[in-house]
C-alpha cells in the first residue's frame, strides 16, 4: 500500500511484509508532535531516534540521552500520529545489561508512549535479548553498522564494514533476522555490503548512509530540512533550507522590532472590539 493512502498505521507484521516489494519502506525520525503531524501517513514509520539528544538538546552524543527524555518525545510524536507506524530507540544503557532490563525497559517505552516496537543497536550479541523480547511481546527493529551510542568503541563516526569486516556485518544481519528482528536498520556501511545484506537476509534493511537498493530509508528530519547550518553528513539529502529561512526570519524580525515597524497596526488591539 502506497504510504499516502494509507488510513491507518501499519503494525511491525506489515513493515516486515514490506521486504522486496515495488514499495520501499519510507521513514523519518521525529521528536515533537507538529513534526509528527507532517509525516503523518506519508511515512510508513516514525522514529523517535535518541539522535534527540544531539538534535534537539545539543548533547555531542547520543550516551546522556535517558528513559526520561525517550518517554516525554515518544509521548509527543504518538500525539501527532494515527496513520504512521511509531517506533522508539532504547537510549544507551536500558538494554545492554540483558533480557531482562531490556524487556522491562522495552516495555515501559511501549506502555509510556504506544510505540508498536522499539530499535536497539548492536550486532550478533544482542540476539539471545531480541529473541527474549519478541517472544514475549515487544516488537524489536535491530540497528548495525554505524551504531552511534558505541561512538567510543568504534572510535569515531566511521563508515563501517569496509572489506573483511563486511562479512562480520552479514553475520550479525543473519544472528539478528533469526532472533526475530522485524526489520534492520543499516547505518553508514558501504552500497554494496547494503546491497549484500538487503538480498541475503528475510527481514527488510533500512538504510541511512547506506544503498538505494535497501528496502527502505531513514534520516534525520532535522538534517533533510537543513534545519542545521553548520553540519550535513554526506549521506543526507537536504529536501529544504529551513535553518537558513529561519536566520533569515529572524534578522528580519529583530531589525523590524529595533526600528518599531513591529508590530504594526494590523497586529496590535482597539480599545473597542470590532462590530461583529
Ligand atoms: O537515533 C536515530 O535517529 C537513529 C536513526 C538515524 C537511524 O537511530
Amino acid at each position: 500500500m502506497s504510504a499516502t493512502t494509507r488510513k491507518t498505521a501499519p503494525l511491525p507484521d506489515d513493515i516486515r511484509a514490506m521486504k522486496g516489494t515495488a514499495a520501499p519502506i519510507v521513514s523519518l525520525t521525529a521528536y515533537t508532535t507538529p513534526m509528527a503531524r507532517l509525516m503523518d501517513g506519508i511515512c510508513d514509520f516514525v522514529l523517535v531516534g535518541d539522535s534527540v539528544g544531539m538534535v534537539l538538546h545539543g548533547l555531542s552524543s547520543t550516551l546522556g540521552v535517558t528513559m526520561e527524555m525517550m518517554e516525554l518525545h515518544g509521548q509527543a510524536v504518538a500525539r501527532g500520529l494515527t496513520r504512521s507506524m511509531l517506533v522508539i530507540d532504547m537510549p544507551f544503557g536500558s538494554y545492554e545489561e540483558g533480557p531482562a532490563q531490556a524487556f522491562r525497559n522495552a516495555s515501559r517505552l511501549m506502555r509510556t508512549t504506544g510505540a508498536a516496537a522499539v530499535k536497539l543497536e548492536g550486532g550478533a550479541h544482542m540476539a539471545e535479548t531480541i529473541a527474549f523480547l519478541t517472544a514475549r511481546g515487544v516488537p524489536v527493529m535491530a540497528h548495525i553498522g554505524l551504531t552511534p551510542q558505541s561512538i567510543n568503541t568504534l572510535g569515531g563516526y566511521k563508515v563501517q564494514g569496509r572489506g573483511a569486516a563486511g562479512d562480520a556485518l552479514l553475520a550479525d544481519a543473519h544472528a539478528l533476522a533469526d532472533a526475530g528482528a522485524f526489520a534492520l536498520v543499516l547505518e553508514k556501511v558501504p552500497a554494496s555490503l547494503a546491497d549484500r545484506i538487503t538480498a541475503d537476509i528475510g527481514i527488510p534493511t533500512i538504510g541511512i548512509g547506506a544503498s538505494a537498493g535497501c528496502d527502505g530509508q531513514v534520516l534525520v528530519v532535522d538534517d533533510m530540512l537543513g534545519l542545521f547550518t553548520a553540519f550535513k553528513p554526506k549521506f543526507v539529502k537536504r529536501y529544504a533550507t529551513l535553518g537558513e529561512d529561519a536566520e533569515a526570519a529572524i534578522h528580519a524580525y529583530a531589525e523590524e522590532v529595533r526600528a518599531r515597524r513591529f508590530p504594526a497596526p494590523e497586529h496590535v488591539f482597539a480599545d473597542e472590539a470590532p462590530a461583529s
